[in-house]
């Protein structure tokens, strides 16, 4: 019996030293303020990062080195109260022309009502693939993970492990798919434009500032080292050393495709592969998912 306990505590010790490292990692080890600075606090030691947004200027930050494939994730409280035209955005960007880019874009909205988070791929400057769920919780009461995951088979967005949306390579019948390295980056912006209900909810400002948190600064992905960032080249980041490559994240298990049918069918606003509008013809990517 007493082997047993021993036992069970050495694993949850084991697992509390994992998650307590991941979770302790500075932001300045791994990220840097790109604009906004005096708009940027930190807190907790460095590990916890408060974005506002102000009338004259929001805020944002980057990952300090570009990646080439990889399992992203940060944890992210959204402002609170009415936040109308307030968007606060988590995506993967390459620099230049015909740029790569995987979008979360939380749309804000009037206190009270369903905030709805907005998914996008960008491949070769070629986006439009706006999907839309509503969230099922409140986001901005606590902390919740949300993640990307990009290797050469698929792109999975994910909210608390649930997979909201994939993208497979189909580069074989001629889809985009995302091949530059990218940086990460959060910011909040004013989008009272578009953002909450097709921008007819604005922004009020007698409500600012308005206040994103950020935690998770932990990074798990093949990074080009500054030396190499200006070769674009990120073939060495599709290598099974990296656990993000492995078979296990090809194609989502039958209990993942179960979650993201359930979120499909509850939560999903808008699709762009189903606004026959806009696209006549549906794109080739949706009709061989
Ligand atoms: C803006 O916020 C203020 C203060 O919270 C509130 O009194 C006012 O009604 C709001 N205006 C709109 C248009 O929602």
């Amino acid at each position: 019996m007493q082997h047993y306990f021993s036992m069970f505590f050495h694993l949850s010790f084991f697992f509390f030293v994992k998650v307590f490292a991941a979770d302790n990692t500075r932001f300045d080890e791994t990220y840097e303020i790109t604009w906004g600075n005096d708009r940027v606090l930190s807190s907790s030691q460095g590990t916890q990062i408060q974005l506002s947004m102000d009338a004259s200027s929001g805020s944002g930050f980057r990952s300090k080195l570009s990646y080439g494939t990889g399992f992203f994730r940060l944890r992210i409280k959204l402002p609170d109260k009415d936040s109308a035209g307030v968007v606060t955005a988590y995506y993967l960007t390459s620099e230049g022309m015909k740029h790569d880019e995987l979008d979360f874009e939380f749309l804000g909205n009037k206190e009270g009502k369903a905030v709805t988070l907005q998914t996008n791929v960008f491949a070769g400057g070629v986006g439009n693939r706006e999907q839309r769920v509503v969230l099922w919780f409140d986001p901005t009461a606590a902390f919740h993970d949300y993640q990307i995951l990009w290797n050469q088979h698929q792109i999975v967005f994910y909210v608390d492990d649930i997979p909201i949306r994939v993208f497979k390579n189909k580069k074989d019948i001629g889809v985009g798919y995302p091949s530059q390295a990218m940086k990460i980056e959060a910011s909040l912006w004013d989008g009272d434009s578009w953002a909450t209900d097709g921008g007819r909810a604005k922004t009020n400002w007698s409500s600012a500032p308005f206040k994103a948190h950020f935690q998770g600064f932990h990074m798990s992905g093949c990074s080009k080292s500054d030396h190499n960032s200006n070769n674009n080249n990120i073939q060495e980041c599709f290598s099974p050393k990296y656990w993000w490559n492995s078979e296990k994240y090809w194609t989502l298990d039958s209990k993942q495709k179960g979650q993201l049918g359930n979120v499909q069918k509850k939560y999903m606003n808008y699709d762009y592969c189903s606004d026959r509008h806009r696209y006549p013809v549906p794109p080739p990517e949706c009709l061989h998912q």
